[in-house]
């Protein structure tokens, strides 16, 4: 009885297996990839400020306490963090050819998805859309209008 249990058991086992690769594929296979998948340009729709100046009033404490460490208080990457023993690249919020000049959406999109090159997923690190779209409209007009 044994011997026809075993090899029975066994094919199931690498049928199983044989499924497993196809399920990983259909996966993200990165944090970045994974952050995108959770980001939705509409969850942004409801935000609202009562005046410009709050979303920049928020904005400066989200960036003091979540940005400036890497980004610098203005902006210019030039902090120098290590990480894994390698010292960050940041490009400077105030370069001339800086990509969000005219996109918020691009803005919030980036800081809530991040990179795997050491910028956090601030959507997976729970940064509430009201706090991106904040630090957005703070980048946008105090750190690039500085
Ligand atoms: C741990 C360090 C770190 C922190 C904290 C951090 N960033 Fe970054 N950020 C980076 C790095 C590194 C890059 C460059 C990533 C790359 O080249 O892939 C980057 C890139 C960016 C970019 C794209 C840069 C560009 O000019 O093209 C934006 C926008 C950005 N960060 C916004 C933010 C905001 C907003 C916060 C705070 C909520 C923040 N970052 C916090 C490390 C950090």
């Amino acid at each position: 009885m044994r011997w026809i249990v075993l090899p029975l058991s066994l094919a199931l086992a690498l049928a199983g297996c044989a499924e497993a690769p196809e399920d990983r594929e259909a996966a993200p296979d990165t944090m970045a990839a994974v952050a995108l998948a959770a980001y939705d340009a509409a969850m942004f729709d409801t935000i609202a400020w009562d005046t410009e100046l709050a979303a920049l009033e928020r904005g400066e404490v989200v960036y003091n306490y979540s940005c400036a460490r890497c980004h610098g208080e203005t902006g210019l990457g030039e902090v120098g963090i290590i990480r894994a023993g390698d010292t960050l690249h940041i490009s400077s919020f105030q370069r001339e050819d800086w990509p969000y000049t005219d996109d918020k959406a691009g803005l919030r999109q980036a800081v809530f998805v991040g990179t795997d090159e050491g910028m956090p997923h601030w959507g997976l690190e729970g940064l509430k859309p009201r706090d991106v779209d904040a630090v957005a409209t703070y980048i946008m007009k105090v750190i690039r209008e500085d």
